[in-house]
């Protein structure tokens, strides 16, 4: 196969180094943005009288050709020919003829490919928000009807304070809200045009850039040619943003794991994202939560190859650029996988309402409030804490459960000024709805941050 750039060349390309440095097995996946791309810069070349109208119309319809053969899979890509972009535009000579060969003036497959992933990762960037708002309405659908089932709060895997589970789902929906403003955020970075830089020092006609951006409905144009096909920054923004998705997602995952454990029995999920052991038979194992959390870990890698990829690289582009795509596109479909079986987890899961017998009998979920109804009464902090702390002792030494199993007359041995009232302090659903500082568990606030999520999400 001749190669676009063969002219200077008189011996053959070795067959491993011709292995080596095509790309086209994973970069074929852009053919839909290098055509669209390709499309856009022919009909500026004409718009500029930099080739001809008739010119334009035949490439354009030679790559709307190629489109219809990549789709119905007569196209057939060759690794001799390196990337994408070379395949595409040897049949298109194949196609129109030499004329096929005026669709690359003013431009260089370094601006080439930068246009297209921009134009991919933007893509992707909006499937991505899809699918992320759809586990976000899952979430918040599931917030909605768990309102009333207080679960433990653990602070250091220790039972600390109740709490309503609805807080606890909306603490992640905080997160996963937060996620999606990163990822918005970001295409700003990534929709900016970048032809016209071509190879790096921009292109030596008088390319109308403007008119290539609003083609490609992009908002902006990149201002310095050497930073465009120089730095992958966006990608490396999309990977962070990747990660720390992922990273909410697993410890999400992690508390699904463990919620699911009989020892917790807090959640049922579905069958239908669960599955079984080939052994055991009683078992449905959480496995679409395990598996997001492990997936947690190559995504992970994938911003720190980045990272490394770009590492003391001197300007402008370097063939190390073309190692960017396999890690990108791995994170955008793991991403995106995850989120679409996170998301059916989630609307099909089951939480169970934890009796309050259970609440009551481990862990001392309403110690802190008689340490608050102390301070309450004059005590300073620190001795209510201590007076508190005794009472717990002397619990776990007389085999007792809870500090409401306390008689009167035992309290008031420790503090001579405890009154009956106490006992309202140590209920559970009590213990939850006194925290009702704007933010906190009672469910007035829980209320009040569903009716803004139920707002937020409308306006989305
Ligand atoms: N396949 C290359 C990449 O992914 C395209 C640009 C190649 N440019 C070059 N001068 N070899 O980065």
């Amino acid at each position: 196969m001749k190669k676009p750039w063969g002219g200077r060349f008189k011996k053959k390309t070795d067959s491993a180094m011709e292995r080596f440095s095509a790309s086209v097995d994973y970069d074929q996946r852009l053919y839909a943005y290098d055509i669209e791309g390709s499309i856009a810069h022919c009909k500026m070349l004409a718009k500029c009288k930099i080739i001809a109208a008739a010119e334009s119309k035949k490439i354009v319809v030679g790559l709307n050709k190629i489109r219809k053969e990549i789709e119905s899979g007569r196209f057939v890509f060759d690794a001799a020919l390196e990337d994408v972009h070379m395949n595409i535009e040897s049949r298109l000579i194949e196609i129109v003829g030499p004329v096929g060969g005026k669709l690359h003036t003013g431009r260089s497959r370094n601006d080439q490919i930068c246009l297209d992933v921009r134009l991919y990762l933007r893509h992707e960037t909006c499937e991505i928000q899809r699918l992320l708002q759809r586990l976000n309405r899952a979430l918040f659908a599931q917030a909605k009807k768990t309102v009333d089932h207080i679960i433990p709060g653990y602070t250091h895997m220790q039972r600390a304070q109740p709490v309503r589970l609805a807080h606890h789902l909306l603490a992640y929906l905080e997160m996963l809200g937060r996620d999606a403003d990163r990822l918005w955020d970001n295409l700003k970075r990534i929709d900016v045009m970048p032809l016209g830089a071509a190879a790096l020092a921009g292109a030596g006609y008088p390319l109308d850039r403007a008119y290539v951006a609003k083609l490609l409905k992009f908002p902006e144009i990149s201002h310095n040619s050497m930073d465009a096909v120089g730095d992958r920054d966006f990608m490396i923004e999309f990977c962070a943003n990747a990660s720390i998705l992922m990273m909410h997602l697993s410890r999400f995952c992690e508390e699904l794991v463990l919620w699911s454990a009989s020892e917790f029995d807090f959640v049922e999920l579905s069958d239908a994202f669960t599955t079984g052991s080939s052994i055991m038979p009683q078992k449905k194992n959480p496995d679409a939560a395990e598996l997001t959390r492990a997936k947690t870990g190559r995504v992970y890698g994938n911003l720190v190859s980045l990272l490394a990829l770009m590492k003391s690289l001197p300007m402008a582009y370097n063939r190390d650029l073309q190692e960017d795509k396999e890690a990108l596109f791995d994170t955008v479909d793991t991403v995106k996988d995850c989120l679409e079986v996170f998301g059916g987890m989630i609307q099909s899961a089951r939480f169970k309402k934890i009796p309050v017998q259970r609440l009551e009998s481990a862990g001392f979920l309403t110690a802190t409030e008689m340490a608050d109804y102390l301070a309450e009464r004059g005590v300073p902090f620190r001795q209510a804490h201590e007076i508190t702390g005794k009472a717990v002792a002397l619990c776990i030494e007389s085999g007792r459960q809870s500090l409401s199993e306390l008689s009167l007359a035992e309290l008031k041995a420790m503090w001579p000024k405890f009154k009956a009232d106490i006992f309202d302090y140590l209920t559970i659903e009590g213990c939850v709805d006194r925290k009702n500082v704007y933010g906190g568990t009672a469910r007035k606030q829980v209320m009040k941050q569903i009716a803004r999520w139920e707002r937020k999400l409308k306006n989305n």
